[in-house]
């Protein structure tokens, strides 16, 4: 059997798990949803599906995480298998778990590499020159024509990706302590020391002009609570940022040491993730655009997404700073590292089933993860609306699936009794009993009410599409679900031989 590794310290694993939910969505996704709904009107929405539904997830996934750990199991396939002795049906179940971070991390980690890529295009002077003008639209215009050229894809484009595919490589090849807990350890400090400055840069220029934009994210109102798709879009930031609803925070919380209290490292997850969303988050790109365009243009420039705001707008606005390459360069490097602390954390739930249920060695789990993802990240490159297509899949839908399924079995199936004596054996915090009924009954309710309104609103026209490179990309994904649950079966055969050896050794 291969022995599981532990992190090496306290500090490495909340580091490493904090590093794992902070990423694109705290630095780029979040301020362009919060712009395009509204600021201060999606943030209600957004604050109570954190308390309901973020925060108690978060506890559940370092809970069972654990748990698993102790026996042997990471993933999801194995998670879930423990719980019903491994039946075939609940380990295929449990692939939804490992295919929503496999499908999130093909597209996430050919994003990462545009970050890196523009970080170096910066710091060598190779962006475009800023064009000095009030109205957004020609100013943003030749990192418009920049980055269409640049995602064509370029040649640059493919060799950051290869770099970037190569970095994560080597870093999960080299294991939980020296790997991953290495990299959050320089990372996280760097990404808040970063954070920190640009959101000053941002929120001081143009004498404070900036500070307009952090009041238009938290000019809080209550306008878009009866509007199902702030909801929608709210949950769905809240899943994505913290990480939850695929087993990722569980894979990590699995390799914590027998002792460790994993509620408060839950908590502590959960707060230094939303300090990085919205305290820096908040302070950097919408004030930047603020101070530069005024307010007008920003539900403008927020429409057409996340990777306009990061990779258009914001070049648009910190070039026209003093040193501005010098600040380009930070605002990516800061996107990089974000990134990349979250790419291995999306990888690592399929190494964990390649070794714990494959009995795999290492790096051949590794290998044949990277092998998957690099597949995974040419199809992003190379066939459009790949991107768009498994982000709204695995990205939205699933996750809130799967997410609801957790609950089910964790809570309901597993029982409140017991998971609240799991609850409170793993901690020194006192937890009422009222917490674990949140949980139970508000935050599935919660769910199912959002999948509800918006499935009522726009199933068929999401169901229907006619372009082929959509219906390609959905054939895709069924087919790496289809993958993933012929390994959960097969592998069930290993795990219970494995169980009837520990048996009659332990005799
Ligand atoms: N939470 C990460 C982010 O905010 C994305 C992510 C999701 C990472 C799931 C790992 C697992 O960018």
């Amino acid at each position: 059997m291969n022995k599981r590794e532990n992190w090496k310290s306290r500090v490495g694993l909340i580091l490493a798990t904090a590093g794992n939910a902070v990423g694109l969505g705290n630095i780029l996704r979040f301020p362009s949803k919060a712009a395009l709904y509204g600021g201060g009107a999606f943030m209600v929405p957004y604050f109570i599906a954190f308390f309901l539904m973020g925060l108690p997830l978060m506890i559940i996934e370092w809970i069972i995480g654990k748990y698993a750990g102790k026996h042997g199991h990471g993933s999801m396939t194995g998670i879930l298998g423990l719980f019903f002795k491994h039946a075939s049906w609940a380990r295929v179940l449990g692939s939804f778990g490992v295919a929503i971070p496999l499908l999130i991390c093909m597209y996430y980690i050919y994003i990462e590499s545009w970050t890196l890529g523009f970080a170096f295009l910066s710091l060598f002077q190779k962006m475009p020159i800023p064009m000095i003008s009030d109205n957004p639209q020609e100013a943003v215009k030749p990192y418009v024509e920049f980055f269409r050229a640049y995602t064509n894809p370029s040649i640059t484009a493919y060799t950051f990706l290869i770099i970037t595919l190569a970095i994560n490589w080597l870093i999960l090849q080299r294991g939980i302590v020296k790997g991953i807990e290495l990299t959050a350890k320089i990372g996280m400090p760097a990404i808040i020391l970063f954070g920190i400055l640009l959101g000053f840069i941002a929120l001081s220029s143009r004498d404070w002009a900036g500070l307009e934009g952090l009041k238009f994210i938290y000019n809080l109102n209550f306008s878009g609570i009866k509007d199902p798709k702030v909801w929608i879009e709210a949950s769905g930031q809240i899943f994505f940022t913290l990480s939850l609803g695929m087993g990722a925070i569980a894979v990590y919380a699995s390799y914590v040491k027998k002792r460790e209290d994993v509620v408060k490292a839950g908590l502590w997850t959960a707060g230094i993730n939303e300090f990085i969303e919205v305290v820096i988050g908040a302070s950097i790109a919408i004030p930047a655009a603020f101070a530069m365009f005024s307010a007008v243009a920003i539900p403008e420039l927020a429409k057409e997404g996340t990777f306009r705001l990061g990779f258009m707008t914001m070049p648009a606005v910190l070039m026209n700073f003093p040193l501005g390459w010098l600040i380009s360069f930070i605002w990516f490097l800061l996107l990089f590292l974000a990134a990349l602390t979250s790419s291995l954390a999306l990888t690592q739930p399929l190494i964990a089933l390649f070794e714990d249920e494959m009995k795999w060695s290492h790096t051949k789990s590794v290998t044949v993860s990277m092998i998957l993802i690099t597949i995974g990240a040419h199809l992003s490159a190379f066939v459009p609306n790949f991107i768009d297509e498994i982000d709204f899949w695995a990205g939205c839908v699933m996750l809130l699936l799967f997410g609801l399924i957790e609950i089910i079995v964790f809570v309901w199936i597993f029982g409140i009794n017991n998971f609240y004596n799991e609850l409170i054996q793993n901690t020194s915090l006192k937890i009422p009993k009222a917490f674990v009924y949140v949980i139970a009954f508000v935050s599935p309710v919660f769910i199912v009410l959002i999948t509800y309104f918006w499935v009522i609103k726009d199933f068929t026209s999401i169901i229907l599409v006619s372009e082929p490179t959509k219906i390609f990309a959905r054939i895709f994904l069924l087919f790496i679900i289809l993958f993933l649950s012929i390994i959960a079966v097969k592998s069930r055969k290993i795990v219970l031989k494995d169980l009837r050896y520990l048996k009659v050794i332990t005799k």
